[in-house]
């Protein structure tokens, strides 16, 4: 991801960005061997930046996939103070944020990131991968309201491609259903708005897989780092 000269010189810690913005000024600053004075000009992740002719260090790229427990935010900060997905990478000395979100009642897989470019790639419409979810929903499905998922269900600005329904468990007793449904797509509580365009309210909500990647081994709260072969795989689904 190109990011603002002065914001990367900032976060290698050579200095503030104000001060970050004086030395470019001041023509101390060289990308890929040319000085450039001009403020707000974009580098890519593997410009080559020295200031004084010394190069700087930028931060190392990693990919974490977490389980993320539910009753966590996904986000970076909360202005309401809850526990946030970051809250559980303290000891990663690595600026992680999250690919995309998870609601604050959902839990599952989850990447983190500090590798722009990877979340960009992952996050835009047109490389949209496919992510498995589990539901636990109210009712039981009919072969019709399935019908409509798979077709592609109307919600209320759009349309929802179509997804992959199968279901895993029916409680006839207590009619709730486990339903697992694969979809492309990430709008804002994509999953419970399709279900509830079809009469349904999901109870309880879970990412399995995301991509290739699955939650293997690990407990809610638990991470791994992903393997440069993994992020290549990633990567190359562009
Ligand atoms: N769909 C939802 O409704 N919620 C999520 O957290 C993810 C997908």
């Amino acid at each position: 991801m190109a990011e603002r000269l002065q914001k990367v010189i900032a976060e290698a810690g050579i200095a503030s960005r104000r001060k970050a913005e004086k030395m470019i000024v001041a023509g101390r600053v060289k990308v890929d061997g040319h000085v450039i004075t001009k403020l707000g000009t974009k580098v890519e992740t593997f410009s080559n930046i020295t200031v004084d002719d010394e190069p700087i260090e930028r931060e190392s790229l990693h990919t974490y996939l977490f389980y993320k427990p539910r009753g966590v935010v996904s986000t970076v900060e909360d202005d309401r103070g809850r526990k946030t997905v970051v809250d559980y990478f303290e000891d990663i000395p690595y600026r992680l944020y999250p690919v995309g979100r998870l609601d604050y009642d959902t839990s599952g897989l989850l990447l983190m990131t500090n590798d722009g470019k990877l979340a960009n790639l992952l996050m835009h419409p047109r490389n949209e991968v496919a992510k498995v979810y589990v539901a636990k929903i109210k009712g039981v499905l009919t072969s019709d309201e399935i019908k409509t998922l798979t077709q592609g269900v109307k919600l209320e600005r759009f349309k929802a491609a179509p997804a992959k329904v199968k279901v895993l468990k029916t409680d006839h007793k207590k009619n709730t259903q486990i339903v697992q449904i694969t979809i492309h797509e990430g709008h804002y509580h994509q999953v419970k708005r399709m279900f509830k365009a079809v009469g349904h309210l999901v109870d309880k909500l879970a990412r399995e897989k995301y991509a290739f990647l699955t939650l293997d081994s690990l407990t809610s709260g638990q991470y791994r780092e992903l393997s440069k072969h993994e992020v290549d795989k990633l990567m190359q689904m562009d």
